[in-house]
């Protein structure tokens, strides 16, 4: 947080199933895995495209959550399914040792790419939605703090949350 490559709109990936989106799809799954992430974006790496990776399964960090198929999206786009919005706490691998209360939608279909070109196209709630939702907002350089209603809610992990381990996106 603070790097000025965190807060712009990212481009659009507009080929597929090339070296250089496999080149970066591997340098981020790397990332992920050896920060304990559920999530990543591509422009927490330095790259200005619209790519984000998710997977809950098996996250030893987050042994309770519901399970998320491990995703490569593309050029998503969120489609809100209601107007119901649900507060919950989230971390992020760009915002290191913190946790904030953040409202999202509880209910969204996403649409979007793999690595292939291929077409997801998926209807989703609960936690799913929200990591979703927190890594395509990684596109348009919205961190989670920006979507916060009461910065009261914001504050460090171990004291929040004293000796456990949580997961960030
Ligand atoms: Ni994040």
């Amino acid at each position: 947080m603070g790097d000025a490559r965190l807060l712009r709109r990212a481009g659009e990936v507009s080929a597929f199933d090339t070296p250089e989106l496999h080149s970066l799809l591997a340098d981020m799954r790397d990332t992920m895995l050896a920060m304990d992430g559920v999530g990543l974006a591509a422009p927490q790496i330095g790259e200005n495209l619209r790519v984000v990776i998710f997977e809950v399964a098996g996250n030893p960090r987050y042994p309770d959550a519901e399970a998320v198929p491990q995703t490569v999206l593309i050029n998503p786009v969120i489609t809100p399914l209601k107007k119901t919005m649900e507060e919950d706490w989230e971390g992020c691998l760009s915002v290191p040792g913190l946790r904030g209360m953040v409202p999202r939608y509880t209910h969204i279909r996403y649409q979007g790419r793999d690595e292939y070109g291929a077409l997801i196209d998926r209807t989703v709630s609960g936690f799913h939605a929200r990591v979703v939702q927190h890594e395509c907002d990684h596109l348009d350089g919205i961190l989670y703090p920006m979507r916060m209603r009461d910065l009261r809610q914001l504050g460090y992990t171990d004291v929040l949350f004293p000796g456990q381990d949580l997961v960030d996106e």
